[in-house]
């Protein structure tokens, strides 16, 4: 019975894939006109689409990033990237690491500087173009600002935009991080050397209301906002509270589960803080109801988040039409987890070892306590 009601509300809520709006140039061409990549981008902007892709070339690149192979293959340099970008982000716990988790907020913080009147912006690479990055938005986000740069600085002679470098490392981390989804990624962004607006980006102490209207100006509606907001599972905060740094906002951090959307309405351990804007958004009648359905539903968060990033990688771009798919050079998805420290991270739950902070995708190195260990999976 309960399987009914759930597909029922499931439909109901697919039914609206008619509202989503488009960007960029899918605004204006006809579907004649549309490659096969900007049709793909269409029907994933709305919803007919799935954004996930299992697509993996697994072979190593033809050649060393600097040969005639590698640059006549236009994946090849992205291969090559993902391979430093998957070891930057997979911590020796086997969870995914700050830099992951910074990589995630980044390409947020990039594309969402964008709304549906703005003439530039978005997903161009100004965050880390500009002095943009200094701004108290993008408190946090230091240690991955420094090291995409040094990205840029390497492979951007090979002709990768920043924009794109954002993006692919968002979507890469995503992947990293046990659980999380392996979402199409695409290419041939352009890059903007101009600051965007201020103001743009969400705070911390929102109201529910606030927010709503402020992602819908970006096309992005309540439902994709609580898809899009399960990025918090993984997060360990830093400046919401100064002196509860590293605090995670649900009790599994680096992980890309849906233990976030429970807790958040639930009673975490003491450790965890949750925000004043989730806590909002939990709430409020436009998005409580696809909150809920999160709540044990990790395919389907899944499912959905990959929609809503894709659409938030692409916000401000205006050649989808043109862009290039790169999905294959992603590392396979991790679909289960075994946790082999849990003795060590209850007790940083509840209170304890605080050296521990910032460092839970290396908490096993740091005890070398084993239990018998959980393994947890998509369902
Ligand atoms: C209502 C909208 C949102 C608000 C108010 C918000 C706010 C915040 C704040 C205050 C932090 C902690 C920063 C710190 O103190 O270090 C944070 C972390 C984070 N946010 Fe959001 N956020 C929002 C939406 C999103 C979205 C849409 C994404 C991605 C799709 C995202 C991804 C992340 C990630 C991955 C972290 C963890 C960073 C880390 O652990 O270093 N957030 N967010």
């Amino acid at each position: 019975m309960s399987g009914t009601v759930a597909q029922l509300r499931r439909s109901a809520l697919e039914t609206r894939a008619d509202a989503k709006q488009l960007i960029g140039d899918l605004k204006t061409l006809k579907d004649s006109q549309l490659t096969s990549i900007g049709k793909d981008i269409k029907a994933i902007l709305q919803y007919t689409l799935s954004a996930e892709s299992s697509t993996i070339d697994a072979s190593a690149p033809p050649g060393t990033v600097d040969s005639a192979a590698c640059k006549a293959d236009l994946c090849c340099v992205w291969k090559w990237i993902s391979y430093e970008m998957t070891a930057a982000f997979n911590g020796t716990s086997g969870r995914c690491t700050k830099l992951a988790r910074g990589a995630v907020r980044l390409g947020f913080h990039d594309a969402a500087v964008w709304t549906n009147t703005s003439t530039s912006g978005g997903a161009d690479g100004s965050i880390l173009l500009t002095n943009e990055i200094d701004r108290s938005d993008n408190n946090g986000l230091s240690a991955i600002a420094t090291q995409t740069k040094a990205w840029y600085n390497k492979y951007n002679k090979y002709g990768v935009s920043m924009a794109d470098l954002i993006q692919m490392g968002a979507n890469i981390a995503t992947v990293v991080c046990p659980l999380g989804p392996r979402v199409r990624s695409f290419v041939g962004r352009k890059d903007n050397a101009n600051a965007g607006a201020t103001g743009l980006l969400p705070a911390e102490t929102d109201s529910a209301d606030k927010l709503i209207k402020l992602f819908a100006a970006k096309t992005i509606d309540a439902h994709d906002l609580v898809a899009l907001l399960g990025a918090h599972t993984t997060s360990q905060q830093h400046f919401v509270n100064t002196t509860r740094d590293g605090d995670p906002q649900d009790s599994t951090p680096g992980i890309w589960d849906v233990q976030f959307y429970g807790e958040t309405t639930g009673s975490p351990p003491p450790r965890v803080i949750k925000f004043r804007s989730d806590i909002a958004l939990s709430k409020d009648s436009r998005t409580q109801p696809e909150w809920q359905q999160f709540v044990g539903g990790q395919a389907h968060w899944n499912t959905d988040y990959a929609k809503a990033y894709t659409r938030m990688s692409l916000l401000g771009v205006n050649n989808i039409n043109d862009l290039k798919e790169c999905t294959k050079v992603l590392p396979p998805a991790r679909t289960s987890f075994t946790n082999q420290d849990q003795v060590l991270l209850d007790m940083w739950l509840q209170g304890q070892f605080n050296q521990l902070n910032n460092m839970v995708d290396d908490a096993i190195m740091l005890t070398g306590v084993i239990t018998t260990p959980p393994t947890v999976s998509i369902g």
